[in-house]
């Protein structure tokens, strides 16, 4: 496959459509239409804010161009002004953070940003429960929940710690990680969406279905998610049971990839059922392509290509009719109100970031 080609095009598409957000003044969240759509919930408090500004960037380092760093700025205005409303944040901080505050002192260096970046560390460190873990939502029965996509977000507090010298944020990133570790993982490779622990004793009081087929399925976003996550704990400490986590993960992912390279929405779905969710796959494209230059094992970079290559050739919209490229994106098994078979822009961004990883221009975002 031609990956610097499909750059290219991707490269042509969002100049054309940053612009259509930029008048609109928003957040791109899906992009099926002649113009974006901004979040579903919460302004630009919603999780997947950060993304937008993350492609910008990654386009940035991919083109060279300064018309992407122009729009990934803007779009972290608009994150920065969430930070002193606070009233949505909760441990997605990380995702919100980490790809536009903290991508711009990455690139750039630039110390207000990097200023930003610590304060919503700083809002993730607020959430730590020391019964044992870091708590997800902020319902007001949800004080013991934990969620595997929070292991995405534990890379905020490691590049803390690396950053001030302060060993509390990683600290607190390795105690969540061992409890995922204990009670996220099954013993067949597959993770849990969401547990509940007593927010008192830290003992584990449930499993709750979430946002996968159901209770005690396999919701592929969230084995993605565990993936990269473990991954990028191990990549953060060198401690090897989080490399063991992310090849168990592997292993399980890489065997319920579809013969066309296409992701289901759960592993566990009815097989006669048609839902799609190509963002998992892209999520675990990206890990995948790390865990090969962490391990050397041929079998993760063969896999990762099956997923980009299965979505270049069959769920690419390089269309003047849309703003976004990836479809059959699926926000939750049960719920289509944040979209079903449709572009969401987390979908693009991780597209974007394993083409940057397959031809090595990826500026690793996440550490
Ligand atoms: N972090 C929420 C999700 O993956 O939908």
């Amino acid at each position: 496959m031609d990956y610097a080609s499909i750059i290219e095009k991707a490269i042509a598409k969002f100049r054309r459509s940053a612009v259509i957000a930029a008048e609109d003044g928003l957040i791109p969240y899906q992009g099926n239409a002649a113009r974006w759509t901004g979040s579903p919930w919460e302004g630009n408090s919603w999780w997947t804010c950060g993304f937008w500004p993350g492609l910008m960037w990654q386009l940035h380092v991919l083109s060279g161009d300064d018309f992407f760093k122009t729009e990934a700025r803007r779009a972290e205005k608009l994150l920065v002004q969430e930070l002193n409303t606070f009233r949505y944040l909760h441990h997605d901080v990380g995702f919100m953070y980490l790809l536009s505050t903290g991508a711009d002192w990455k690139l750039t260096g630039d110390e207000a940003s990097k200023t930003h970046t610590l304060h919503a560390a700083s809002i993730m460190m607020g959430r730590f429960n020391p019964a044992g873990f870091i708590r997800a939502w902020n319902g007001a029965d949800q004080a013991g929940y934990a969620i595997i996509d929070c292991m995405m977000n534990l890379s905020l507090l490691f590049w803390a710690s690396r950053t001030t010298g302060d060993p509390r944020f990683a600290h607190v990133a390795r105690i969540h990680a061992d409890t995922a570790l204990r009670e996220f993982l099954r013993p067949d490779g597959s993770v849990s969406h969401i547990i509940e622990f007593d927010p008192v004793t830290g003992q584990r009081v449930a499993e709750h279905a979430g946002q996968g087929y159901c209770l005690g399925s396999q919701w592929s976003r969230g084995q993605a998610w565990g993936l990269y996550g473990f991954t990028l704990a191990y990549m953060n400490t060198q401690e090897l049971r989080y490399l063991a986590a992310a090849e168990k993960i592997a292993a399980n992912f890489i065997a319920h990839i579809r013969p066309d390279g296409l992701t289901d929405c759960d592993f566990c779905q009815p097989a006669d059922e048609v839902r799609l969710d190509n963002l998992a796959g892209m999520i675990a494209a990206c890990s995948l392509l790390e865990l090969h230059k962490l391990t050397g094992n041929a079998a993760y970079d063969v896999a990762a290509r099956r997923l980009v290559d299965g979505v270049i050739e069959h769920c690419c919209d390089w269309s003047e009719a849309s703003c976004g490229i990836l479809t059959h994106c699926t926000a939750s098994y049960h719920d289509d109100g944040a979209g079903r078979h449709t572009n969401i822009i987390y979908g693009d961004y991780f597209f974007i970031e394993a083409l940057a990883k397959l031809t090595g221009k990826d500026p690793m975002l996440w550490l």
